[in-house]
């Protein structure tokens, strides 16, 4: 019995949870003292037996109520301990995030909003569910045309979608305002696309410039884009290809000189030493015709907003300006 109450005394002194449990397993357990002692009893009788009994339960008792109350106790105290590691003071000052450019694509479009406002060129946003004429049939890309098909496009009911580029802001600023005009469109546009280079989500920058029969052509064209181009990339080089648009005739492709390997020839220019920008060309007279204008000249073109900051920022996995990993943007 001087062992048992020397228990009581024990648990009283136990630092910890597992030395507690150990200490449970060495009175309750399968082969725990108190177990024995239980078992003992029958070699006892009569008096002896039932005063032994009760001395066993009333220590069992005192030993379970004892124990309940210590690991209380020590539950208590891990917890506390554990809040206190986590503590977060909301009061001290931010050694790790500095001021910051913000996320690469904003700065990147911000950049170019800037850049074409402050020529005179007004914002517009457009709707992103576009009705399926604005985003095709009005630009001249009739019910045959390929990039109308289910696979490249997400379509809602009643001929709505969601629009896959930029260029149907043209059509509502061309139906809203009167030459001359002067707008970029920016904002999301929608493909269903997923590579390295393409996500379903992406964002364009569409520029149109309209204003009376002939006052508008190519060359202007040429000028604002070679301008833009030189202020956006630096000392670059621009090329001109002739290319293909059903809005625009006639059209071009521009190419800038390769920014990683100065024309040398490397993965990202395919070793041809040009990157292909944006696409361009002069309002085809079918979109005119369908905007509702006549005896007016105007010039448009599209640009996307990821190309551009893949190209500035050096990354060839378009994805990864999607993932909110801040290691990753803090790079940039
Ligand atoms: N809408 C075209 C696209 O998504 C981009 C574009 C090309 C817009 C030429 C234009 C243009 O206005 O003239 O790929």
């Amino acid at each position: 019995m001087q062992t048992l109450k020397n228990l009581l005394t024990q648990i009283q002194e136990v630092g910890d949870l597992k030395d507690l449990e150990t200490l449970r397993l060495q009175v309750l357990g399968k082969k725990g003292v108190l177990t024995q002692e239980f078992s003992a009893l029958k070699k006892l009788e009569g008096k002896e037996k039932t005063q032994k009994a009760q001395e066993l339960n009333t220590f069992k008792e005192a030993f379970v109520r004892v124990h309940a109350s210590k690991k209380k106790e020590l539950q208590d105290l891990e917890l506390e301990a554990k809040l206190r590691a986590q503590a977060i003071d909301p009061t001290l000052a931010n050694s790790t995030l500095g001021s910051s450019l913000g996320h690469p694509l904003s700065y990147t479009k911000d950049r170019i909003i800037t850049y074409f406002t402050q020529q005179g060129f007004k914002l517009h946003v457009g709707t992103l569910v576009e009705e399926e004429r604005y985003n095709f049939d009005m630009l001249n890309m009739p019910g045959y045309h390929p990039a109308r098909d289910m696979q490249d496009t997400f379509y809602f009911k009643d001929h709505k979608l969601l629009r896959t580029h930029t260029s149907p802001t043209q059509i509502h600023a061309m139906q809203t305002q009167k030459p001359p005009i002067k707008m970029i469109g920016v904002g999301p546009t929608f493909r269903r696309d997923y590579d390295t280079t393409h996500t379903p989500m992406f964002s364009q920058v569409e520029g149109l410039v309209v204003d009376h029969a002939q006052k508008v052509h190519f060359g202007h064209l040429k000028q604002v884009l070679e301008d833009f181009l030189h202020d956006f990339f630096g000392g670059v080089k621009v090329r001109w290809r002739s290319s293909f648009f059903p809005f625009t005739e006639p059209s071009a492709e521009v190419d800038i000189s390769c920014v990683f390997c100065a024309q040398e020839g490397c993965k990202v220019c395919k070793h041809t030493g040009w990157l292909e920008v944006l696409g361009a060309g002069c309002v085809h007279p079918a979109v005119f015709k369908h905007a509702g204008l006549e005896n007016v000249s105007g010039y448009a073109f599209g640009l996307g907003i990821e190309r551009l900051t893949m190209l500035t920022c050096g990354i060839n996995d378009l994805r990864s300006l999607f993932e909110t990993d801040l290691r990753l943007l803090e790079g940039f």
